[in-house]
């Protein structure tokens, strides 16, 4: 089935592949049982984009401290016309990571101002953020079609069909490609490359190294938005495998390693106590002060991104920054 150019019914220019849905259920329960049975325990950042963690982490890119999505849109909103501009002829848009898209719309409506017309093949964990950010684009866009893939990023860069000739850029924004460890990251972004041509680019968004309370507020909101955001990893588990969390018996912990560039991010026992994972047939037990390592969050500085880039096939183009000097939208060439 192809969508339809032009049709003024959207749904005609909508193709959804669920593949998240594919044996997610076992994934998960094995997921969460190696994790909480590990020394120290940790659990598996995908897991926190549930319907409820996808719309809490757009929350979280609405309070004051986590400045990294505003100062993006700041990026992109003033240079979308020279960022498409980069690849001429572009009629295929990927982004990895999509979430809300909102801050795509500045490239999506750059380049239907220069080509007319687009594909836009939008893949994210989250079915149901996809969903209901594909239909609010067709919704604003009559010369849009939309090939979306639910599915973890491995999964769709191997799902993804071979495409045509013509030029092809890739985002992946949101400084997302710092929830990768170092090794993943290169793993990632070559099989990115693989499914390039000579001429096709990347536009990569990656925060920057700073000041300890400024990343540190970022993680840990005033509000408590990520504190929801990251405990519902828990109710999540609650739900799925019957499990007994006392969601109030956690606190956040967001703490910047200056080492090692990277904010780790923490749930810690506030008290000595034990769970009981229903459907796993678990229990686990936590001392007061223990942590589970839940997500680490890298910090680049822009000699780290142009040997990324280097390693993976990749020349750094050009890179723009915001007003204050706090994020980086990075334009990638495929180099041979
Ligand atoms: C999705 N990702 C880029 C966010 C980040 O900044 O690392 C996830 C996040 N975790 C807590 N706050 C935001």
């Amino acid at each position: 089935m192809a969508t339809q150019p032009n049709s003024p019914d959207p749904r005609s220019r909508l193709i959804i592949h669920d593949l998240a849905q594919r044996n997610g259920h076992a994934d998960f329960a094995r997921d969460i049982r190696r994790g909480l049975t590990s020394d120290p325990k940790h659990l598996f950042p995908k897991y926190l984009y549930d319907e409820l963690g996808s719309r809490l982490f757009e929350a979280i890119c609405q309070v004051d401290e986590y400045y990294l999505t505003r100062a993006e849109d700041e990026i992109l909103t003033n240079h979308a016309d020279e960022i498409v501009a980069s690849t001429p002829n572009c009629k295929t848009l990927i982004e990895l990571g999509s979430g809300s898209a909102e801050k795509t719309r500045k490239i999506i409506e750059a380049l239907i101002r220069l080509r007319g017309e687009l594909l836009f093949v939008p893949v994210d964990i989250s079915a149901s953020a996809l969903e209901e950010s594909s239909h609010a684009l067709l919704d604003s866009y009559s010369s849009l079609r939309i090939d979306a893939y639910a599915a973890d990023y491995f999964q769709a860069l191997e799902a993804l069909p071979a495409r045509d000739e013509s030029p092809a850029l890739v985002l992946f924004l949101g400084s997302n490609i710092g929830n990768f460890e170092q090794n993943e990251a290169i793993d990632f972004l070559r099989a990115i490359r693989r499914l390039l041509r000579k001429g096709d680019a990347l536009l990569l968004g990656a925060d920057l190294k700073k000041d300890r309370a400024t990343l540190e507020a970022a993680y840990n909101d005033s509000l408590g938005v990520t504190r929801s955001f990251i405990v519902n990893e828990l109710e999540h588990i609650n739900r799925e495998l019957d499990a007994n969390f006392d969601l109030w018996a956690f606190g956040l912990r967001s703490v910047y390693n200056e080492s090692l560039g990277r904010v780790e991010v923490y749930l810690e026992s506030l008290r000595p106590q034990s769970v009981v994972i229903g459907r796993l047939d678990l229990t686990t037990d936590f001392k007061a002060g223990e942590r589970i390592h839940i997500e680490n969050a890298y910090k680049f500085d822009p000699e780290d991104l142009r040997k990324i880039g280097e390693q993976t096939g990749f020349q750094l183009e050009r890179t723009w920054l915001d007003r204050r000097g706090r994020f980086s939208s990075n334009l990638f060439r495929v180099s041979e």
